[in-house]
């Protein structure tokens, strides 16, 4: 038996010590917010926080994270929405779905470093998390209205910057270079 706890909750799960943590979440524990990708750490579909880092889980075995805090996507903010949720919501980020919980980890873990991050520190915290719809405009502008509300500021938006319009918002508003390869295939 290996004891993990998940948000907060310990667990004693009877698996091998390499089965990857991605699989003990969702299938041992149930816990399917989080997100299987491409089992090879490209994508961060799988991602959620050890010990307050984003790390994935697709390719981390189980064993290694006995004694540490793990926090699913379920788990981010367990008395309401985390600033980052609300904020991904008021910009209308989702498309599929599919990436969005290992974007929001990694999104959530990127704050809790740089409270205002530049395009540089969000293209170098997020350029590993692939979204196949092409969200990435929309991942940036909610990125920025979290971290305004979570250093108590009003958003940008709130202080009338204009929304994305329907043509970038429908082709993602935007992908980061390094990924406009990826999103094309
Ligand atoms: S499923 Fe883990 S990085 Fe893609
Ligand atoms: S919203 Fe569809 S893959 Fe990202």
């Amino acid at each position: 038996m290996i004891a993990i706890k998940v948000n907060g909750k310990r667990h004693e799960v009877d698996v091998t010590p390499s089965t990857p943590l991605l699989w003990v979440l969702r299938d041992t524990l149930g816990m399917t917010g989080t997100k299987y990708g491409c089992g090879i750490s490209q994508c961060g579909a799988c991602t959620v926080h050890i010990d307050g880092v984003a790390t994935r889980t697709c390719v981390t075995p189980v064993s290694t994270v006995e004694g540490s805090e793990i926090t699913t996507i379920e788990g981010l903010s367990p008395n309401g929405l985390h600033p980052v949720q609300e904020a991904w919501l008021e910009e209308d980020v989702v498309q599929c779905g599919y990436c969005q919980s290992g974007q929001i980890m990694a999104a959530a873990d990127l704050l809790s470093h740089i409270p205002d991050p530049s395009d540089d520190d969000i293209n170098a915290a997020m350029s590993g998390n692939i979204c196949r719809c092409g969200t990435y405009g929309r991942i940036r502008c909610a990125i920025k209205r979290a971290a305004a509300t979570m250093r108590g500021e009003p958003s940008a938006r709130a202080q009338g910057e204009p929304q994305a319009s329907p043509v970038a918002r429908s082709h993602g508003g935007g992908v980061p270079a390094a990924l406009e390869k990826e999103v094309s295939q």
